[in-house]
């Protein structure tokens, strides 16, 4: 258990952060949360969302025991009850439009974990990426096709680019207000087969895109304190959300990833994991003539 009252971490960490932003408004903003943070207005439970993070996704043998126990036995029947706790009272809806093409994405989505090998196109993948954070200026503001808490977008979006036609292989990030990516690192695949080593029923060699979202704490911590932590787990889903409607649209496989060794994971991303957490992934890929395997 790593206790957050190394406050004097988090803050040289926050400046950093804060400077990186830029100049006397990077400053001003560092002051500011200094403030907070050693004056009264911070509790110690005002660090809980900090100290989830630092904790979030450490596996502990227990865990890897509740796992396997659970998912063997327990699984098919938490999944069958759900058909008995409806009230048969309830009003009957008609059932959803096929026709709406938002509807027939969602009807025909399943995970799929095993792909064809087939690379996506760079036009596929960059309408995958814009298309989840294309950005609008609205007065002094940008927005995002997807929304945010206050407007603040603290998910950053990183890809293994596996097999994508025109691009090297190696991890990259997405940055909406240039629509661009940017490389990280070349040749990772064997340090990405190391991070999602416990993904058993994934096919880990033939995807073409493993999608990281990154939250960064930083960015709206100021404003909303614990229910940071919240905002960002819920945008991440929002942000998974659309890209597996874009990728089901483009008819690309995609599963979602909860568990990674987030450490090794934050390595490769050159990420601080402090203020910036690895939370949750999405593999992407072609899929083969059967669809795939379904689990
Ligand atoms: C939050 C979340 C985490 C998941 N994590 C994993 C995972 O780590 N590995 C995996 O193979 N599938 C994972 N899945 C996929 C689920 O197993 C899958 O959605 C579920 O079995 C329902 O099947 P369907 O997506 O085909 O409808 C995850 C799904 C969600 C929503």
């Amino acid at each position: 258990m790593i206790e957050m009252n190394e406050r004097v971490i988090f803050s040289r960490l926050l400046e950093e952060r804060l400077n990186d932003i830029g100049g006397s408004l990077g400053q001003s903003m560092f002051d500011g949360a200094l403030n907070v943070m050693e004056g009264n207005m911070v509790k110690e439970y005002d660090n809980l969302g900090m100290t989830y993070l630092l904790n979030y996704q450490t596996q502990r043998l227990a865990d890897y025991l509740n796992l396997s126990v659970y998912s063997q036995s327990y699984y098919p029947f938490i999944n069958m009850a759900q058909k008995y706790a409806d009230d048969a009272s309830g009003t009957s809806l008609k059932p959803c439009d096929e026709a709406n093409p938002v509807v027939n994405i969602l009807n025909n989505r399943r995970s799929i974990r095993e792909y064809s090998g087939t690379p996506v196109t760079f036009a596929d993948i960059s309408s995958i990426l814009n298309g989840i954070q294309n950005t609008h200026e609205v007065g002094e503001m940008t927005f995002r096709n997807t929304p945010s808490g206050g407007g603040l977008y603290p998910v950053t979006i990183y890809f293994h680019a596996n097999r994508i036609e025109d691009i090297d292989e190696g991890v990259y990030r997405y940055q909406p207000s240039t629509n661009s990516i940017l490389l990280i690192e070349k040749n990772t695949r064997d340090k990405i087969k190391e991070i999602y080593k416990n993904q058993l029923k994934i096919d880990l060699d033939n995807y073409c895109a493993l999608f990281m979202f990154v939250f960064d704490y930083v960015f709206c911590f100021q404003k909303y304190n614990n229910l940071a932590l919240s905002l960002g787990l819920i945008e991440t889903g929002m942000l998974a959300q659309n890209l597996e409607l874009i990728a089901n649209s483009l008819d690309l496989g995609t599963c979602d990833i909860g568990g990674c060794d987030k450490v090794k994971g934050e390595e490769l991303l050159k990420i601080d994991g402090m203020n910036q957490h690895l939370i949750y992934s999405v593999i992407m890929g072609s899929k083969k003539n059967n669809g795939g395997v379904q689990v």
